[in-house]
């Protein structure tokens, strides 16, 4: 395995891009290929085996193009298929990324503890037991987004549609949660949005930081980081429009 190759970055769609943001600021010499299944997003409402699916598909795909390190940037397709994924390709360096439960757990002074992510990764047995093991001292509140992925997919990052949908379905929780947990990669985009309507006393995690620094670790542990002086280079790929998918991609990496 060489270190000159570069790291792939894969999520449903355009939410892993910011995952990738937080890769690029901590290993800016490493080159990267970013691969959203647009053409299948959002995954968050289908079926596991339909999720299964697809991402292996694309993780082959990915893997054919040969690639150092996988960072499985979609909650979803982690809580689906990270297990297969190491089983299937054991010499690979695999990163998912996992809900921030446990430092909104650890923030919390009411005890009241918002999760949303997608229908699929809060039925997912992988992230029930994080909620098991580290929420025995509080109320964990969880919100299945139904299409919350999906309309910023669409480029609903801070307009009248997403300020009415995010309205609608965080109306119940408004002045009950103080920490809040965004575990789909997808929603860090509308992060002012959901602070506008939960108010600004919430504090809200994610797990985009904690992937970076742990891809780093695994990579270092590996000896697989690039030389200093590499000159890197970031390719942007989509099962679906390509024209749409980058232009969406640029505008999210200015937000
Ligand atoms: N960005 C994804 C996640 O982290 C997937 C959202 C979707 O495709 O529904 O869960």
């Amino acid at each position: 395995m060489s270190s000159s190759l570069p790291i792939a970055v894969f999520d449903s769609g355009v939410g892993g891009v910011s995952v990738l943001k937080q890769l690029i600021n901590i290993m800016p010499n490493e080159s990267y290929i970013y691969y959203g299944d647009s053409k299948n997003a959002p995954y968050g409402s289908r079926s596991h085996e339909d999720i299964r699916s697809l991402v292996l598909l694309c993780v082959k795909e990915l893997v054919d193009m040969g690639i150092k390190a996988l960072v499985v940037a979609c909650n979803t397709a982690t809580s689906v298929a990270i297990d297969e994924i190491r089983a299937i390709y054991p010499e690979l360096c695999v990163i998912g990324v996992e809900p921030a439960i446990k430092p909104a757990a650890e923030y919390t002074e009411n005890g009241n503890v918002l999760v949303m992510a997608t229908p699929a990764t809060l039925s997912e047995e992988r992230f029930l037991n994080l909620v098991d093991k580290y929420c025995c001292d509080c109320e964990v509140e969880l919100l299945p987004c139904h299409e919350l992925a999906g309309l910023i997919e669409q480029g609903h990052i801070d307009d009248e549609i997403i300020n009415s949908h995010l309205e609608n379905i965080l109306s119940p929780y408004k002045n009950k949660v103080d920490s809040v947990v965004l575990g789909c990669t997808h929603y860090p985009f509308v992060k002012n949005v959901i602070s506008k309507h939960l108010g600004e006393n919430v504090k809200i995690f994610d797990g985009a930081i904690g992937t970076a620094n742990e891809t780093r670790r695994r990579l270092e542990q590996c000896d697989l980081l690039c030389d200093e002086n590499a000159f890197p280079d970031i390719k942007i790929l989509t099962s679906g429009d390509n024209e749409s998918f980058c232009s969406l991609v640029s505008t999210l990496f200015n937000v």
